[in-house]
């Protein structure tokens, strides 16, 4: 079996890319170019799975492991051709499920062995990312150098996974597939759980009205089917209102599996927290 290989790794938000790629390059950094990535990150793997599509270059799987924590970490990590991509990315998605696709543009120069990465990240901004596969002298003298002040942890699927409008897109997308002929009104609802999987779910009305069912309640459904049970963020959105609040039934529903802090997201700009929506919840235990 082929041993994984390794990297030191850092990443930081870039306040200014030129400027950066400036310093880089008067460092004597060779400039490799633009490459157009496209990242799908699969769900339910150990550790992370992605599929990197990219132009210039030739598509690869690419599992990994990396250590928690902001500042430089360990990779591990295997490099796989992936030579008909399309139909990987078909397979994997049907056996593990996709978790989020990461879109990139990203300017690689090699200083010295280690590459920089100036990335353009669709939805997320500008970061720069230094990658050593030595010791990590190299990647502390070129932090320095390029002035890199706070680190931060977490992939780019991480952070992209922790934006509302993601959240928002599935329920969004739930939305649509409701049944709701007796109101004419269809809500969907989507959570995420602390594993970054989201699910989703619309409401389902029926002829005798009482028998019908909130979005809320089919996407917990959802989440529970597949085994778990923690909900890290909720989404709500209603065709016919900019803002749809839960109702109360559906606040106590997710509040058995969120904490007071757990955000939710009411479409547009409103964001709040379960908490706000129901102080004092009943508990069995105080
Ligand atoms: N509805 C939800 O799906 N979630 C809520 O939190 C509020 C109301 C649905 C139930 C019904 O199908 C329709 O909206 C009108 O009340």
């Amino acid at each position: 079996m082929a041993a994984p290989q390794r990297n030191l790794e850092i990443k930081a938000r870039d306040p200014d890319p030129r400027r950066s790629l400036e310093l880089a390059l008067a460092l004597g950094a060779e400039d490799r170019g633009e490459i157009a990535q496209r990242d799908t990150y699969f769900a339910r793997a150990q550790g992370r799975l992605k599929l990197r599509e990219q132009q210039p270059g030739d598509s690869e799987l690419i599992q990994y492991r990396r250590a928690d924590g902001a500042g430089p970490r360990v990779s591990d990590y295997r490099v796989v051709a992936a030579g008909d991509a399309d139909a990987l990315r078909e397979a994997l998605d049907a056996a593990l499920g996709t978790l989020v696709v990461v879109e990139k543009s990203r300017r690689l120069l090699l200083w010295e062995g280690v590459r920089i990465h100036l990335d353009e990240v669709e939805g997320l901004g500008s970061f720069l990312e230094l990658e050593d596969p030595g010791e990590g002298d190299r990647l502390d003298a070129l932090r320095a150098k390029l002035d890199i002040q706070e680190p931060i942890a977490g992939s780019y699927s991480d952070l992209l996974l922790e934006t509302p409008e993601l959240l928002l897109r599935a329920a969004k997308s739930a939305m649509h597939n409701g049944y709701a002929p007796h109101s004419d009104f269809k809500v969907g609802a989507a959570l995420r759980t602390p594993t970054g999987a989201v699910y989703a779910g619309a409401n389902v009305e029926n002829a005798a009205y009482p028998q019908g069912q909130c979005a809320e309640a089919s996407a917990i459904g959802a989440l529970i089917a597949a085994g778990e049970r923690e909900i890290a963020a909720v989404a709500v959105v209603a065709e016919k209102l900019d803002v749809c609040p839960p109702c109360g039934g559906c606040r106590q529903r997710l509040a058995e599996f969120a904490t007071p802090d757990t955000p939710v997201y009411l479409g547009g700009h409103q964001a709040t927290t379960l908490g706000e929506l129901l102080p004092l919840s009943f508990q069995l235990d105080s």
